[in-house]
């Protein structure tokens, strides 16, 4: 069963980009539980993936949609577009094409959503460029190793301490620049540790003291770390977050403690974010949630009076 948020057009949407040029440091991951988490707060959500070659985001979502037809489960789901790729001979042509396509759904959807969480490419790229610079909030994950954190600043071999800032963190910095000159807008960057082990090391101590110390340099905010959690890899063939609702249909597997943690985590990540949250929006998004938890129970008198406030169903 399939459910689309409700369709009320609220003011331009908050732009979200997940953004880091190392590769494999959990942006889709990421991006697909930042979307499911705002559309669990009755948020209006689009999605865009513009990892063009790799598509993970993409296939995450459709991944999704089969497996809440598959499993009749009531999974909601963003608006979803992928920008399409240039395919002509022409390298300049192909950015001009795909360049466009981004301008254009997002003019598609700007007014229509409270969110646009984008998904971008472990790469330095045209359309990686221009997300950095339109975003509202940045969210970058960042394995546990000073090899991710070389694209992000430089450190002394023997104290660790910070030395300088590097190539991404030179481009959100232009990004930023181009933002403010364009509309004035700040842009909120947030840095995650993310696959953190559950083992405290020297390299651990390490890198949280040099990202502290690099978040006042390049004014970022560092959220709580998440944890290496094996479930992360799991959820993907079935499109499923750690933020639904995890039970033994769901998962066909019990309900780990692994599950409970990677939720608490994302939960104080989204709190870190400090999102604007429609917040009329998030109360009939409560209200609904209530109403579908009892309506297979019996009716009570004071149900068959008249309560005016029963959400209607937002579709399946
Ligand atoms: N907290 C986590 N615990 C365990 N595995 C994780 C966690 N977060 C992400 N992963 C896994 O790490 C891998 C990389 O994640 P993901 O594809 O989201 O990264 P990415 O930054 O989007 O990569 P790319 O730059 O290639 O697009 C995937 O196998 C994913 O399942
Ligand atoms: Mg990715």
């Amino acid at each position: 069963m399939l459910v689309q948020a409700s369709s009320r057009p609220p003011a331009s949407a908050h732009i979200v980009v997940l953004g880091n040029e190392k590769g494999g440091a959990g942006k889709s991951t990421l991006a697909m539980h930042v979307a499911v988490a705002l559309l669990n707060l009755g948020q209006r959500v689009a999605t865009v993936d513009l990892d063009l070659r790799q598509k993970s985001l993409t296939c995450y979502i459709e991944n999704r949609r089969a497996w809440a037809k598959r499993s009749g489960l009531a999974l909601i789901l963003p608006e979803h577009h992928c920008v399409p790729r240039g395919t002509t001979q022409k390298l300049d042509e192909n950015e001009t094409i795909e360049f466009s396509g981004f301008v254009d759904i997002l003019t598609m959807v700007e007014e229509t959503h409270n969110f646009i969480v984008v998904d971008t490419a472990g790469s330095d790229n045209h359309l990686t460029r221009l997300a950095h610079s339109m975003a509202n909030t940045l969210i970058t994950p960042l394995n546990d190793s000073f090899v991710d954190f070389s694209v992000l600043g430089n450190v002394d071999p023997e104290t660790y301490s910070v030395t300088g800032e590097s190539h991404y963190a030179r481009m959100v910095r232009e990004a930023r620049q181009q933002r403010r000159m364009a509309d004035g807008a700040l842009l909120d960057w947030v840095v995650v540790r993310n696959r953190v082990s559950s083992l405290e090391s020297r390299n651990m101590q390490r890198i949280a003291r040099s990202l502290g110390e690099l978040s006042a340099r390049l004014g970022f905010r560092v959220a709580e770390p998440l944890g290496d959690r094996v479930i992360f890899r799991e959820f993907f063939p079935r499109g499923i977050t750690a933020l639904d609702k995890l039970d033994e249909k769901t998962l066909t597997a019990r309900l780990a403690l692994s599950h409970a943690m990677a939720r608490k985590e994302l939960m104080s990540l989204l709190a870190t974010l400090k999102l604007p949250i429609d917040e009329r929006a998030q109360q009939r998004a409560a209200a609904r949630a209530e109403w579908n938890a009892v309506r297979g129970q019996p009716l009570d008198v004071c149900d068959v009076i008249g309560d005016e406030t029963a959400p209607s169903q937002q579709s399946a």
